[in-house]
């Protein structure tokens, strides 16, 4: 079915559906565009603040009319008042401790971020993610960067999930890590419009409606900055903690350094900062450059209070093995990329046994 008879038929499907008051969502002014990708039907109820309670029937008697007739996608409607996520009002206005669920099997969550991206928080997300599986964890991988999902290609996995009778994800499954991304919901450029309520809804389903087993440890490659995937990653589970990715230029760590201040401020410990591109190695001579000022990562780490975790260099290998879907940790092993990694890995094991245990 083309999209645009989805949008129609989820339209007329759910227009009936009675919300308080005694109208209908076919005349609700709240109602959001109807978003059709490959595998997801997505919408948001915008209520006015403190009825999102009182519309719970109302989502839920939506999500029901919009899966008969979304064609095997998943539905996934949010009703938000858009009033700014509790978690970030001062404390003394809290109204009470934000509701954290554990996700059934998985034992640790470890969120990868930085300040900005392009800075390798992806590479390093699954690099790590494989280091860890190697000291003999049980790791999965998860890509919440809705604005650049690249775990796909860095992972080499087509296609959407398989969706099982009962609604629920089987993961992607690429060198023993089960995988999720955000990316396989959307189609190219979709994410800007998927901001707000619709992301948080699509983290929530992806997080605790996939099977992921039984796993030590599940690896979040987050957004870079501090948006909403991000607080509501916080507010919704308990972190183990985060790994902080920044290159060695003062810039990229002026923004590091807002991405965790952000996550202390919603207590989430810092299990360490990761260097990355912290040299560059020659590939014909072998020799070293500190192109990018080597170095500056390790003394905001000492200056920031936190563990440093250690440095990868810029190495044609890490990329080209990316780009051919074949992370360096798991097509070079014994290479000099892969020990930098299993290096970091083995650093964060040290400093959070919980992760093992
Ligand atoms: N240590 C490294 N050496 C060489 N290239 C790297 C390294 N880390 C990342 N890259 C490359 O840099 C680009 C950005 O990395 P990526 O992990 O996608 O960043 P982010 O997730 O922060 O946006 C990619 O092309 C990736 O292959
Ligand atoms: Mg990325």
């Amino acid at each position: 079915m083309a999209d645009t008879d989805i949008v129609a038929a989820v339209k007329a499907a759910i227009a009936g559906v009675e919300i308080p008051g005694g109208d209908t969502l076919g005349g609700f002014r709240g109602l959001s565009e109807i978003i059709v990708t490959r595998s997801a039907v997505a919408f948001a109820l915008s209520v006015p603040a403190g009825m999102e309670a009182a519309f719970g029937p109302a989502r839920e008697a939506a999500q029901q009319a919009a899966e008969r007739v979304a064609d095997g996608r998943k539905v996934l409607v949010s009703v938000s008042s858009g009033k700014t996520p509790p978690g970030m009002a001062p404390a003394a206005q809290r109204p009470g401790p934000p509701q954290k669920e554990a996700v059934p099997g998985v034992r640790n969550i470890i969120a990868v971020g930085s300040g900005k991206g392009g800075v390798g928080k992806s590479t390093t997300a699954v690099n790590l993610a494989l280091a860890l599986q190697a000291e003999g964890l049980k790791v999965g991988l998860l890509d919440a960067d809705l604005y650049g999902p690249s775990v796909p290609k860095l992972l080499g996995i087509e296609g959407r999930p398989a969706i099982r009778e009962d609604g629920i994800f089987t993961p992607h499954r690429a060198f023993g890590l089960p995988a999720m991304s955000i990316g396989s919901m959307l189609t190219p450029n979709q994410a800007v419009v998927w901001r707000g309520p619709m992301a948080t809804s699509a983290l929530r389903q992806l997080l605790r409606e996939s099977a992921w087993g039984a796993l030590d440890v599940l690896v979040v490659d987050l957004p870079p900055g501090t948006g909403d995937i991000q607080i509501s990653l916080c507010q919704g589970v308990d972190l183990t903690g985060a790994v902080i990715v920044s290159t060695p230029q003062d810039l990229a760590l002026i923004d590091a350094k807002k991405a965790i201040d952000m996550l202390r401020r919603m207590s989430v410990p810092i299990l360490g900062l990761v260097e990355n591109m912290s040299y560059f190695v020659a590939p014909d001579t072998g020799r070293r450059y500190d192109i990018f000022g080597h170095g500056g990562a390790r003394v905001a780490a000492g200056q920031l209070d936190m563990p440093f975790l250690g440095e990868v260099p810029l190495v044609m290998g890490i990329r080209e093995s990316s780009d051919q879907g074949r992370p360096v940790v798991a097509a070079n092993p014994d290479g000099a990329e892969a020990a930098a990694y299993r290096g970091i890995a083995r650093k964060l094991l040290a400093g959070t046994p919980a992760l093992r245990s």
